[in-house]
Protein backbone atom coordinates (compact mmCIF):
# COMPACT_ATOMS: atom_id res chain seq x y z
CA UNK A 1 0.00 0.00 0.00
CA UNK A 2 1.15 3.33 -0.90
CA UNK A 3 2.12 5.60 2.40
CA UNK A 4 1.61 9.27 2.18
CA UNK A 5 4.70 11.44 1.13
CA UNK A 6 4.29 12.92 4.79
CA UNK A 7 8.36 12.72 5.53
CA UNK A 8 9.53 14.55 2.29
CA UNK A 9 10.31 17.37 3.98
CA UNK A 10 12.34 15.72 6.20
CA UNK A 11 13.99 13.54 3.87
CA UNK A 12 14.72 16.80 1.84
CA UNK A 13 16.56 18.49 4.56
CA UNK A 14 18.36 15.39 5.47
CA UNK A 15 19.68 15.20 1.95
CA UNK A 16 20.83 18.84 2.08
CA UNK A 17 22.63 18.46 5.33
CA UNK A 18 24.15 14.94 5.30
CA UNK A 19 27.18 16.11 4.71
CA UNK A 20 30.51 14.01 4.28
CA UNK A 21 31.08 13.52 8.27
CA UNK A 22 34.59 12.17 9.01
CA UNK A 23 35.23 10.08 6.72
CA UNK A 24 35.28 12.76 4.02
CA UNK A 25 38.28 14.11 1.80
CA UNK A 26 40.95 13.19 4.17
CA UNK A 27 42.47 11.20 1.81
CA UNK A 28 42.66 10.73 -2.39
CA UNK A 29 39.61 9.43 -3.54
CA UNK A 30 39.78 5.59 -5.20
CA UNK A 31 40.14 6.05 -8.60
CA UNK A 32 39.02 3.00 -9.94
CA UNK A 33 36.18 1.68 -12.35
CA UNK A 34 33.22 3.20 -12.30
CA UNK A 35 32.02 3.40 -8.74
CA UNK A 36 29.18 5.88 -8.84
CA UNK A 37 28.74 8.86 -6.26
CA UNK A 38 25.38 9.46 -7.05
CA UNK A 39 23.68 12.98 -7.29
CA UNK A 40 21.70 14.45 -4.29
CA UNK A 41 18.61 14.54 -6.15
CA UNK A 42 19.13 10.86 -7.22
CA UNK A 43 19.52 9.76 -3.50
CA UNK A 44 16.47 12.50 -2.95
CA UNK A 45 14.54 10.16 -5.37
CA UNK A 46 16.15 7.26 -3.96
CA UNK A 47 14.56 7.81 -0.70
CA UNK A 48 11.21 8.86 -1.90
CA UNK A 49 11.20 5.97 -3.62
CA UNK A 50 11.74 3.42 -0.80
CA UNK A 51 9.29 5.97 1.40
CA UNK A 52 6.30 5.58 -0.84
CA UNK A 53 6.56 2.04 -1.21
CA UNK A 54 6.72 1.10 2.45
CA UNK A 55 5.57 -1.77 2.84
CA UNK A 56 6.11 -2.25 6.81
CA UNK A 57 9.52 -1.92 6.03
CA UNK A 58 10.58 0.55 7.85
CA UNK A 59 11.58 -0.91 11.09
CA UNK A 60 14.24 -2.96 12.22
CA UNK A 61 12.16 -5.95 12.95
CA UNK A 62 10.38 -5.84 9.67
CA UNK A 63 13.46 -4.96 7.73
CA UNK A 64 14.26 -1.98 6.32
CA UNK A 65 13.95 -1.24 2.44
CA UNK A 66 17.44 -0.46 0.32
CA UNK A 67 15.93 0.29 -2.83
CA UNK A 68 12.15 -1.12 -4.01
CA UNK A 69 11.79 -4.66 -3.50
CA UNK A 70 15.60 -5.42 -1.97
CA UNK A 71 15.84 -5.20 1.92
CA UNK A 72 18.30 -5.06 4.61
CA UNK A 73 17.30 -7.67 7.06
CA UNK A 74 19.92 -8.07 9.22
CA UNK A 75 20.54 -8.05 13.08
CA UNK A 76 22.53 -6.41 15.92
CA UNK A 77 24.70 -8.30 18.01
CA UNK A 78 25.06 -6.60 21.43
CA UNK A 79 25.82 -9.89 23.53
CA UNK A 80 29.14 -11.24 22.06
CA UNK A 81 32.13 -9.30 24.01
CA UNK A 82 34.69 -11.00 21.85
CA UNK A 83 34.08 -11.66 18.09
CA UNK A 84 35.85 -14.40 17.03
CA UNK A 85 36.34 -14.77 20.21
CA UNK A 86 39.12 -12.80 20.33
CA UNK A 87 38.54 -9.23 19.33
CA UNK A 88 36.46 -6.62 21.58
CA UNK A 89 33.51 -5.93 20.45
CA UNK A 90 31.79 -2.72 23.29
CA UNK A 91 29.89 -1.34 20.16
CA UNK A 92 28.59 -4.67 19.29
CA UNK A 93 28.39 -5.98 15.36
CA UNK A 94 25.54 -6.09 12.69
CA UNK A 95 25.12 -8.92 10.81
CA UNK A 96 23.93 -8.00 7.32
CA UNK A 97 21.71 -9.96 5.62
CA UNK A 98 19.76 -9.04 1.92
CA UNK A 99 16.16 -10.13 0.45
CA UNK A 100 15.73 -9.73 -2.48
CA UNK A 101 11.61 -9.90 -3.53
CA UNK A 102 11.04 -10.53 -7.20
CA UNK A 103 9.54 -13.59 -9.40
CA UNK A 104 12.18 -15.52 -7.62
CA UNK A 105 13.28 -14.46 -3.55
CA UNK A 106 16.56 -14.61 -2.59
CA UNK A 107 18.43 -14.13 0.37
CA UNK A 108 22.31 -13.08 0.11
CA UNK A 109 24.01 -14.20 3.31
CA UNK A 110 22.39 -15.02 6.43
CA UNK A 111 23.19 -14.32 10.34
CA UNK A 112 24.80 -15.93 13.57
CA UNK A 113 22.49 -18.60 14.82
CA UNK A 114 22.56 -16.70 18.63
CA UNK A 115 20.32 -13.81 16.85
CA UNK A 116 17.89 -16.16 14.87
CA UNK A 117 14.79 -15.77 16.23
CA UNK A 118 13.82 -12.21 15.36
CA UNK A 119 15.35 -12.71 11.91
CA UNK A 120 13.61 -15.57 11.37
CA UNK A 121 10.24 -14.00 12.25
CA UNK A 122 11.34 -10.66 9.91
CA UNK A 123 11.88 -13.07 7.05
CA UNK A 124 8.37 -14.90 7.37
CA UNK A 125 6.97 -11.38 7.77
CA UNK A 126 9.07 -9.56 4.48
CA UNK A 127 8.55 -13.05 2.15
CA UNK A 128 5.12 -13.11 3.14
CA UNK A 129 2.18 -16.08 3.59
CA UNK A 130 2.71 -18.81 0.63
CA UNK A 131 5.93 -18.12 -0.83
CA UNK A 132 9.41 -19.39 -0.42
CA UNK A 133 13.34 -18.18 -0.22
CA UNK A 134 14.08 -19.87 -3.63
CA UNK A 135 18.27 -18.71 -3.21
CA UNK A 136 20.13 -18.13 -0.03
CA UNK A 137 23.28 -16.81 -1.54
CA UNK A 138 26.24 -17.50 0.77
CA UNK A 139 28.93 -14.74 -0.23
CA UNK A 140 31.08 -15.70 3.31
CA UNK A 141 30.73 -19.21 5.33
CA UNK A 142 32.07 -18.24 8.69
CA UNK A 143 29.27 -18.88 10.96
CA UNK A 144 28.89 -15.13 12.06
CA UNK A 145 26.89 -15.23 8.41
CA UNK A 146 25.71 -19.29 8.13
CA UNK A 147 25.08 -19.83 11.74
CA UNK A 148 21.09 -19.48 10.47
CA UNK A 149 21.14 -21.50 7.58
CA UNK A 150 20.81 -25.18 9.27
CA UNK A 151 17.26 -23.92 10.61
CA UNK A 152 16.54 -21.73 6.99
CA UNK A 153 17.14 -25.12 5.53
CA UNK A 154 14.42 -26.78 7.28
CA UNK A 155 12.00 -23.04 7.30
CA UNK A 156 11.96 -22.88 3.94
CA UNK A 157 13.13 -26.91 2.58
CA UNK A 158 12.79 -25.85 -1.27
CA UNK A 159 15.49 -23.39 -1.15
CA UNK A 160 19.01 -23.62 -3.02
CA UNK A 161 22.03 -22.78 -1.55
CA UNK A 162 23.87 -20.81 -3.86
CA UNK A 163 27.78 -20.70 -3.62
CA UNK A 164 31.58 -21.40 -5.26
CA UNK A 165 33.34 -24.73 -5.01
CA UNK A 166 34.96 -23.97 -1.90
CA UNK A 167 31.81 -23.31 -0.38
CA UNK A 168 30.12 -26.65 -1.62
CA UNK A 169 33.24 -28.14 0.12
CA UNK A 170 32.91 -26.04 3.28
CA UNK A 171 29.25 -26.48 4.07
CA UNK A 172 29.31 -29.74 3.50
CA UNK A 173 31.83 -30.30 6.09
CA UNK A 174 30.64 -27.59 8.69
CA UNK A 175 26.33 -28.24 7.98
CA UNK A 176 26.38 -31.57 6.05
CA UNK A 177 24.48 -29.71 3.00
CA UNK A 178 25.71 -31.78 0.14
CA UNK A 179 22.89 -30.10 -2.54
CA UNK A 180 24.16 -26.79 -3.66
CA UNK A 181 24.32 -24.81 -6.37
CA UNK A 182 27.58 -24.13 -7.34
CA UNK A 183 27.91 -20.93 -9.74
CA UNK A 184 31.33 -20.02 -11.37
CA UNK A 185 33.13 -16.80 -11.63
CA UNK A 186 30.54 -14.73 -13.71
CA UNK A 187 27.96 -16.64 -13.69
CA UNK A 188 24.42 -15.20 -13.13
CA UNK A 189 21.25 -15.99 -11.93
CA UNK A 190 17.95 -14.77 -12.97
CA UNK A 191 15.47 -13.73 -10.31
CA UNK A 192 12.85 -11.88 -12.72
CA UNK A 193 13.33 -8.17 -13.00
CA UNK A 194 16.55 -8.14 -11.46
CA UNK A 195 19.70 -10.36 -12.17
CA UNK A 196 22.16 -11.33 -9.64
CA UNK A 197 26.02 -11.43 -10.93
CA UNK A 198 29.05 -13.26 -8.86
CA UNK A 199 32.08 -12.17 -8.87
CA UNK A 200 34.43 -14.72 -7.10
CA UNK A 201 37.10 -12.85 -4.61
CA UNK A 202 38.66 -15.84 -2.79
CA UNK A 203 40.60 -14.99 0.54
CA UNK A 204 39.14 -11.52 1.53
CA UNK A 205 39.38 -13.23 4.37
CA UNK A 206 38.35 -17.13 4.04
CA UNK A 207 38.76 -18.96 0.55
CA UNK A 208 35.35 -18.78 -0.37
CA UNK A 209 34.57 -15.48 -0.27
CA UNK A 210 32.96 -14.01 -3.08
CA UNK A 211 30.88 -11.15 -3.76
CA UNK A 212 27.00 -10.78 -5.39
CA UNK A 213 26.43 -8.21 -7.91
CA UNK A 214 22.92 -6.66 -8.74
CA UNK A 215 22.88 -5.07 -11.80
CA UNK A 216 19.47 -2.73 -11.67
CA UNK A 217 20.22 -0.76 -8.88
CA UNK A 218 24.01 -1.02 -9.06
CA UNK A 219 24.28 -3.09 -5.71
CA UNK A 220 27.37 -4.63 -4.18
CA UNK A 221 26.54 -7.50 -1.73
CA UNK A 222 30.51 -7.15 -0.90
CA UNK A 223 30.35 -9.91 2.25
CA UNK A 224 33.10 -8.78 4.64
CA UNK A 225 34.43 -6.52 2.61
CA UNK A 226 33.76 -2.64 2.95
CA UNK A 227 32.26 -3.71 6.67
CA UNK A 228 33.27 -2.11 9.96
CA UNK A 229 32.36 -2.89 13.87
CA UNK A 230 29.22 -1.10 15.32
CA UNK A 231 25.44 -2.08 15.34
CA UNK A 232 22.89 0.06 13.60
CA UNK A 233 21.39 1.46 15.64
CA UNK A 234 18.31 2.36 13.73
CA UNK A 235 20.07 4.45 11.03
CA UNK A 236 21.28 1.94 8.52
CA UNK A 237 22.92 4.02 5.99
CA UNK A 238 25.83 5.66 5.49
CA UNK A 239 24.12 8.88 5.21
CA UNK A 240 22.20 8.53 8.46
CA UNK A 241 24.91 7.54 10.56
CA UNK A 242 27.20 9.84 12.31
CA UNK A 243 30.08 8.46 10.59
CA UNK A 244 32.84 9.66 12.80
CA UNK A 245 31.39 7.37 15.37
CA UNK A 246 31.85 4.24 12.87
CA UNK A 247 35.47 5.22 11.36
CA UNK A 248 37.46 4.21 14.22
CA UNK A 249 35.57 0.74 13.91
CA UNK A 250 35.38 0.08 10.49
CA UNK A 251 39.02 0.70 10.34
CA UNK A 252 39.29 -1.61 13.72
CA UNK A 253 37.47 -4.28 11.85
CA UNK A 254 39.57 -4.06 9.11
CA UNK A 255 43.11 -4.00 10.68
CA UNK A 256 41.78 -7.27 12.89
CA UNK A 257 39.71 -9.53 10.84
CA UNK A 258 40.99 -8.45 6.95
CA UNK A 259 44.70 -6.30 7.08
CA UNK A 260 46.46 -10.10 6.60
CA UNK A 261 44.34 -10.74 3.46
CA UNK A 262 45.47 -6.69 2.17
CA UNK A 263 46.73 -8.49 -1.35
CA UNK A 264 43.87 -9.69 -2.14
CA UNK A 265 41.78 -6.95 -1.14
CA UNK A 266 43.74 -5.21 -3.90
CA UNK A 267 42.88 -8.13 -6.31
CA UNK A 268 39.16 -7.56 -5.10
CA UNK A 269 38.91 -3.81 -5.59
CA UNK A 270 40.50 -4.11 -9.01
CA UNK A 271 37.77 -6.97 -10.07
CA UNK A 272 35.22 -5.25 -9.21
CA UNK A 273 36.23 -1.78 -10.51
CA UNK A 274 34.59 -2.49 -14.07
CA UNK A 275 30.93 -2.41 -12.60
CA UNK A 276 28.62 0.27 -11.96
CA UNK A 277 28.35 0.06 -8.08
CA UNK A 278 25.83 2.68 -6.95
CA UNK A 279 25.11 0.73 -3.33
CA UNK A 280 27.73 -0.71 -1.23
CA UNK A 281 26.15 -3.79 1.15
CA UNK A 282 28.76 -5.66 3.20
CA UNK A 283 28.02 -8.35 5.98
CA UNK A 284 28.80 -5.73 8.85
CA UNK A 285 28.19 -1.91 8.98
CA UNK A 286 26.90 0.59 7.42
CA UNK A 287 25.01 0.44 3.72
CA UNK A 288 26.82 2.39 1.84
CA UNK A 289 24.11 4.18 -0.80
CA UNK A 290 25.18 7.80 -0.70
CA UNK A 291 29.21 7.91 -1.01
CA UNK A 292 30.38 4.10 -1.98
CA UNK A 293 33.52 5.27 -3.02
CA UNK A 294 34.28 6.26 0.33
CA UNK A 295 34.08 2.97 2.32
CA UNK A 296 35.94 1.70 -0.69
CA UNK A 297 38.69 4.21 -0.87
CA UNK A 298 39.27 3.10 2.48
CA UNK A 299 39.67 -0.02 2.21
CA UNK A 300 41.85 0.44 -0.80
CA UNK A 301 44.33 2.65 1.33
CA UNK A 302 44.39 0.31 4.04
CA UNK A 303 45.09 -2.39 1.88
CA UNK A 304 47.85 -0.96 0.42
CA UNK A 305 49.35 -0.41 4.21
CA UNK A 306 49.26 3.45 3.33
CA UNK A 307 49.70 5.15 6.73
CA UNK A 308 49.35 8.65 8.21
CA UNK A 309 51.81 10.48 9.68
CA UNK A 310 51.33 9.79 13.61
CA UNK A 311 53.07 7.55 15.69
CA UNK A 312 52.03 4.58 17.91
CA UNK A 313 53.85 3.93 21.65
CA UNK A 314 53.28 0.56 22.81
CA UNK A 315 54.61 0.00 25.99
CA UNK A 316 54.63 -2.88 28.95
CA UNK A 317 55.65 -2.01 32.76
CA UNK A 318 55.82 -4.30 35.84
CA UNK A 319 56.56 -1.88 38.08
CA UNK A 320 57.19 1.88 35.82
CA UNK A 321 60.77 1.64 34.84
CA UNK A 322 59.50 1.01 31.27
CA UNK A 323 56.58 3.38 31.34
CA UNK A 324 59.30 6.30 32.40
CA UNK A 325 61.15 5.37 29.41
CA UNK A 326 57.80 5.63 27.26
CA UNK A 327 57.39 9.03 28.77
CA UNK A 328 60.33 10.16 27.49
CA UNK A 329 59.75 8.67 24.39
CA UNK A 330 56.57 10.17 24.36
CA UNK A 331 57.83 13.79 25.43
CA UNK A 332 60.26 13.89 22.55
CA UNK A 333 57.77 13.02 20.03
CA UNK A 334 55.46 16.13 21.04
CA UNK A 335 59.13 17.92 21.20
CA UNK A 336 59.67 16.85 17.49
CA UNK A 337 56.29 18.62 16.28
CA UNK A 338 54.07 15.26 16.26
CA UNK A 339 49.82 15.95 17.27
CA UNK A 340 49.03 12.26 16.19
CA UNK A 341 50.67 10.10 19.12
CA UNK A 342 48.65 7.23 20.65
CA UNK A 343 50.39 5.44 23.55
CA UNK A 344 49.56 2.37 24.94
CA UNK A 345 50.11 0.08 28.37
CA UNK A 346 49.61 -3.44 26.92
CA UNK A 347 48.50 -4.63 29.70
CA UNK A 348 45.20 -2.36 29.54
CA UNK A 349 44.95 -1.95 25.89
CA UNK A 350 43.27 -4.73 24.30
CA UNK A 351 45.59 -5.78 21.22
CA UNK A 352 42.93 -5.22 18.64
CA UNK A 353 43.10 -1.48 19.45
CA UNK A 354 47.09 -1.17 19.05
CA UNK A 355 46.94 -3.18 15.80
CA UNK A 356 44.29 -0.89 14.78
CA UNK A 357 46.57 2.82 15.40
CA UNK A 358 49.23 0.68 14.08
CA UNK A 359 47.13 0.29 11.02
CA UNK A 360 46.67 3.85 10.88
CA UNK A 361 50.16 5.71 11.89
CA UNK A 362 53.61 5.27 10.43
CA UNK A 363 55.25 5.54 12.99
CA UNK A 364 55.54 2.47 15.52
CA UNK A 365 57.91 2.41 19.08
CA UNK A 366 57.58 -0.55 21.25
CA UNK A 367 58.79 -0.42 24.66
CA UNK A 368 59.28 -3.79 26.58
CA UNK A 369 60.88 -5.04 29.95
CA UNK A 370 62.39 -8.42 30.12
CA UNK A 371 60.15 -11.00 31.57
CA UNK A 372 61.80 -14.68 32.15
CA UNK A 373 64.49 -13.73 29.78
CA UNK A 374 62.59 -12.66 27.11
CA UNK A 375 59.77 -10.33 25.39
CA UNK A 376 56.96 -9.14 28.32
CA UNK A 377 54.12 -11.55 27.15
CA UNK A 378 51.55 -9.03 26.32
CA UNK A 379 54.12 -7.46 24.25
CA UNK A 380 55.19 -10.40 22.82
CA UNK A 381 51.43 -11.90 21.82
CA UNK A 382 51.57 -8.00 20.19
CA UNK A 383 54.08 -8.76 17.87
CA UNK A 384 52.96 -11.89 17.32
CA UNK A 385 49.90 -10.57 15.95
CA UNK A 386 51.12 -7.43 14.24
CA UNK A 387 53.56 -10.19 12.36
CA UNK A 388 50.86 -12.67 11.82
CA UNK A 389 48.53 -9.63 9.87
CA UNK A 390 51.69 -8.93 8.04
CA UNK A 391 52.11 -5.14 8.72
CA UNK A 392 54.32 -3.63 6.84
CA UNK A 393 55.60 -0.02 5.60
CA UNK A 394 55.93 1.10 9.20
CA UNK A 395 59.20 2.51 11.00
CA UNK A 396 59.87 0.97 13.99
CA UNK A 397 62.06 2.20 17.35
CA UNK A 398 62.63 -0.15 20.14
CA UNK A 399 63.40 0.58 24.06
CA UNK A 400 63.02 -1.39 26.90
CA UNK A 401 64.15 -2.89 30.35
CA UNK A 402 65.54 -5.72 32.07
CA UNK A 403 67.35 -7.03 35.69
CA UNK A 404 69.88 -9.74 36.33
CA UNK A 405 69.40 -11.27 32.49
CA UNK A 406 68.61 -9.25 28.73
CA UNK A 407 65.85 -10.82 26.35
CA UNK A 408 63.51 -8.27 25.65
CA UNK A 409 65.45 -6.26 23.55
CA UNK A 410 66.89 -9.81 21.22
CA UNK A 411 63.02 -10.51 21.38
CA UNK A 412 62.13 -7.16 19.52
CA UNK A 413 64.81 -6.97 17.04
CA UNK A 414 63.63 -10.18 16.15
CA UNK A 415 60.42 -8.80 15.15
CA UNK A 416 61.91 -6.11 13.33
CA UNK A 417 64.18 -8.49 11.46
CA UNK A 418 61.33 -10.79 10.56
CA UNK A 419 58.73 -8.39 9.89
CA UNK A 420 61.70 -6.27 7.73
CA UNK A 421 60.41 -2.89 8.80
CA UNK A 422 62.47 -0.07 9.06
CA UNK A 423 64.10 0.67 12.42
CA UNK A 424 65.00 4.06 13.56
CA UNK A 425 67.72 4.33 16.49
CA UNK A 426 68.70 5.48 18.91
CA UNK A 427 67.70 1.82 20.51
CA UNK A 428 67.40 2.68 23.93
CA UNK A 429 68.11 -0.59 26.89
CA UNK A 430 68.08 0.29 30.27
CA UNK A 431 69.52 -2.11 33.41
CA UNK A 432 66.70 -2.09 35.67
CA UNK A 433 66.21 1.39 35.77
CA UNK A 434 67.05 4.29 33.29
CA UNK A 435 69.73 6.99 33.72
CA UNK A 436 69.41 10.28 32.87
CA UNK A 437 71.78 9.93 29.75
CA UNK A 438 69.27 7.27 28.77
CA UNK A 439 65.94 8.92 29.32
CA UNK A 440 67.83 11.43 27.21
CA UNK A 441 68.32 8.99 24.37
CA UNK A 442 64.71 7.69 24.63
CA UNK A 443 63.25 11.67 24.05
CA UNK A 444 65.84 11.41 20.95
CA UNK A 445 64.18 8.47 19.71
CA UNK A 446 60.86 10.08 20.20
CA UNK A 447 62.46 13.16 18.21
CA UNK A 448 64.19 11.44 15.60
CA UNK A 449 60.34 9.59 14.71
CA UNK A 450 58.78 12.54 15.01
CA UNK A 451 60.97 13.93 12.32
CA UNK A 452 60.95 10.52 10.34
CA UNK A 453 57.53 10.09 10.24
CA UNK A 454 56.67 14.02 9.03
CA UNK A 455 58.53 13.96 6.31
CA UNK A 456 56.60 10.47 5.09
CA UNK A 457 53.21 9.71 3.21
FE1 LIG B 1 31.85 -11.53 9.15
FE2 LIG B 1 34.39 -13.33 8.14
O1 LIG B 1 32.73 -13.12 8.92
Amino acid sequence: MARPNADVGHILMAVLVDGFGAFGYRTRLWQGGSLTEPSRVEILNRRLAVEAWGKGSRTVQNGIAIVKDVYWVGVNDRRTPLFEGIWPIPRGVSYNSYLIVDDKVALIDAVKDLSVNGYLKKLKHMVGPGRQIDYLVINHLEPDHSGAVPILKEMFPAMQVVGNKKTAEFVKDLYQIADMRIVQDGEEIDLGRRKLKFVLTPLVHWPETMMTYEPTDGILFSGDAFGGFGTLDGAIFDDEVDLSYYEDEILRYFSNIIGKYSPMVQKAIEKVAGLDIRIVASTHGPVWRSHPRHIVNYYDRWSRQETEPGVVVAFGSMYGATEKMADAVLRGLADGGLKAIRSHNVSTSHASYIIRDAWRYKGLILGSPTYDAGVFPLMDSLLRLLSEKRIANRVVGLFGSYGWSGGAMKGMKSFVEETKLELIGPTVEAKFAATPEQIEQCHALGRAMAERVRHSD
